[in-house]
């Protein structure tokens, strides 16, 4: 859309139930962040929505982990994801909550307004429930064997071992979470969407950019991932989706006979967007229909790519049946970002987590934004590693664009005790640098505006890289005695380029460009308009003291973060489900003694096995012994171990195994015998 009166700018709603890592916000939050600061930069009316999705069954379930209410849980990661935002320079108009009443009302009365235009189909299905509980049990809440990788403790809508995606009816021996009970399937019914209804304009709209036959948006625009993720799902045949869910918490189905009912993500979390900006507007004297109603409005949604098809299909089918709103211009969705040849992983705990960043390196903000902003996943998943970071940051940050601004300061304040020099005549090398960096300021702004944030900054660093070479080639020191009218042109120049670089990077790095605003000593409000411009210098006196914008990354930094992602991975390591409880009686039927490995080879064609000669004072017994990975036939000979003896004799690849060597995991999963600390215990004695 060309020249849009305003622009509705929305970052996904992330789940409060648990702390943003590095994915999340090169993800969504910054590139929308980047966009919206530089829109405002321009001067656009610009609101910029986020806020917390407080409900579904994951935070439900945390709070019943934890015994405390779902609320209790909401309550604490809203502040802290808030405050975490807040501090990386994410400057969003509001920061709204779905657990409010205005939330609560909006949605209802969005879910009545469709319902009364039969924009959904009522279906009833068969769920499972917990008879104890008297409850219909959310996928998450039904455990059970993978049906796949046989992993014990796969959840109803996914085995996290080996990845797949399951139904809970796919389950062996699915369980509720809540009574531990086997659930029986009871039937329910539900509000679906019947999105096959919508394939033909979806399908016109995502590719042709067309509404009812009106051009909407530029096709051209969206990125390839979003238009194929699109066109696989509407090729594929779209079905209808369940639009409500059993379950105690979230938005109430406003409804009779629909009772234990709340509306699922579809109709709750992006009409957050909708009830923030009712909210924003109030508090601001503004209208909120503008900002979604009106054709000058530009909508974008700035979500992961986990969220395609709910902004691209799911939310604009919603928005078109009610009527009156308009579309997204476009859904600018980013890759994931991985972390250290690994994908970030909650459960795992391979993460960096942002309120731990800014706590562990305080006042690097901007250095966060920007090495993010260089490897955002636009096409395709990227990777943040520490050690990149630190490069970015001493090799970029430092080396050129500090080091730049460091050396247009120290010399004005040494050949002009800060005193704004004049320029004289500009000679064709100043003409040459200043065209340039006024292309390199539109290329930047072209970049922004298709959102393509990498070679945006690229651009910006250009300006610095520039401004290096311009000094280094007009070597103004050399001129000190013999041409001051010439040093003091090119120090102004130079000057004028550190004004350009506040501009051209305020939108990445917010807090460095307002330090170099006051460093350069301009009071009044940069825009988008001084990037280009060579004179705004004109109206300052003196500069200020300089100081340094940026600093170098010890190699200790990185090593403390390294270290603390590799413990915080093995703390958090799942460990296997306790097995059930036995009777005293069924421990004494065990035979446990000690005996002595007199002789060790490993099994032929069998990496894993090694046969063993058990000396347990009375007798010898051969045990086979998965155990070979770990230990060579020399590491285990001559040792006291401790034997399980009436274990029923059982044929291992063609040899009889008379026993078991006990062996126990420690929480790291690493092997280890369970053998006698003390000499006076040979072979012979039983323990236990
Ligand atoms: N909280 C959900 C998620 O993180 C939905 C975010 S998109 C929104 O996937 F539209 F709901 F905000
Ligand atoms: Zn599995």
């Amino acid at each position: 859309m060309k020249n849009p009166s305003r622009y509705l700018i929305t970052a996904a709603l992330p789940y409060a139930n648990g702390p943003l890592h590095l994915g999340h916000i090169a993800g969504a939050y910054l590139p929308a962040d980047i966009y919206a600061r530089y829109q405002k930069l321009r001067g656009k009316d610009v609101a910029f929505i986020c806020g917390s999705d407080e409900h579904g069954a994951a935070i439900t379930l945390r709070a019943k982990k934890e015994g405390v209410s779902p609320q209790e849980i909401v309550d604490r990661y809203h502040e802290i994801n808030k405050k975490a935002f807040s501090d990386l320079g994410i400057d969003f108009s509001i920061y709204h909550r779905t657990s409010s009443p205005e939330h609560h009302e909006t949605a209802q009365a969005f879910f009545k307004a469709l319902n009364e235009k039969d924009a959904f189909t009522i279906k009833t299905t068969e769920q499972f429930y917990d008879e104890e509980n008297k409850q219909f049990l959310a996928d998450r809440y039904i455990t059970g064997e993978c049906p796949k990788c046989h992993h014990p403790n796969a959840y109803g809508d996914q085995c996290e071992k080996c990845g797949s995606t399951l139904s809970p009816t796919d389950l062996i021996n699915p369980k509720s979470v809540l009574s531990g009970n086997e659930p029986v399937l009871k039937e329910t019914s539900h509000w679906f969407l019947p999105m096959e209804r919508h394939e033909k304009w979806l399908s016109e709209w995502i590719q042709e950019g067309t509404l009812d036959g009106k051009a909407q948006h530029n096709p051209k625009e969206w990125r390839n991932q979003v238009v194929g993720q699109c066109m696989s799902w509407i090729n594929g045949g779209l079905q209808p989706r369940a639009m409500t869910r059993d379950l105690d918490w979230g938005v109430k189905v406003p409804l009779e006979n629909a009772e234990g009912k709340v509306l699922y993500v579809w109709l709750d979390a992006p009409i957050g967007y909708i009830s923030a900006t009712k909210k924003w507007a109030a508090d601001n004297n503004k209208n909120w229909e503008d900002y979604w109603k009106k054709d000058d409005t530009k909508l974008i949604h700035f979500i992961g790519k986990d969220n395609i098809v709910f902004h691209s299909i799911i939310f604009p089918i919603l928005l078109k049946e009610y009527g009156d709103f308009i579309l997204p211009d476009n859904v600018p969705a980013n890759e994931f970002l991985n972390l250290e040849g690994d994908k970030f992983s909650t459960s795992r705990n391979w993460a960096v987590w942002l309120h731990e960043y800014l706590e562990d390196l305080p006042n690097k903000e901007d250095e966060l934004r920007f090495v993010l902003a260089s490897i955002f996943p636009e096409s395709k998943d990227s990777e943040f590693t520490w050690k990149d970071y630190q490069d970015r940051v001493n090799n970029e940050l430092v080396a050129i664009f500090g080091n730049f601004v460091n050396r247009v300061m120290v010399l004005t304040n040494k050949y002009y005790k800060g005193f704004v020099p004049m320029a004289f005549h500009l000679t064709k090398e100043d003409k040459a640098v200043i065209k340039e960096v006024k292309e390199l300021g539109k290329k930047l702004g072209n970049s922004l505006e298709a959102y393509r944030f990498r070679e945006g900054l690229t651009h910006a660093m250009n300006i610095a890289r520039l401004g290096n070479k311009y000094l280094a080639d007009m070597e103004p020191w050399k001129l000190v005695n013999d041409d001051p009218d010439r040093v003091s042109t090119i120090m102004k120049v130079a000057l004028q380029i550190t004004v350009n670089l506040a501009v051209a990077f305020y939108p990445f790095m917010p807090e460095k460009a307002r330090v170099l605003k006051n460093m350069l000593n301009i009071k009044r409000n940069l825009t988008w308009k001084d990037l280009g411009s060579f004179t705004v210098l004109q109206e300052i006196e003196r500069i200020n003291k300089p100081e340094l914008l940026f600093n170098k990354i010890e190699d200790s930094l990185i090593t403390e973060q390294l270290n603390k992602l590799e413990e915080a991975k093995l703390a958090h390591k799942p460990h296997e489900p306790i097995k059930d409880e036995i009777s005293f009686e069924d421990f004494t039927k065990l035979d446990i003694r000690v005996g002595k490995i007199i002789e060790a080879e490993k099994v032929k064609k069998a990496n894993k096995l090694l046969k063993l000669t058990v000396d347990i004072g009375f007798e010898k017994r051969t045990i086979v012994s998965g155990i070979a990975e770990y230990y060579t036939p020399e590491d285990v000979l001559g040792k006291h171990v401790t034997v399980l003896l009436n274990l029923a004799p059982r044929k291992i690849r063609g040899v009889e195994s008379q026993g078991m060597i006990l062996m126990a995991e420690n929480n790291k999963g690493e092997l280890g015998f369970v053998s006698p600390i003390e000499d006076r215990i040979k072979e012979g004695n039983s323990i236990g």
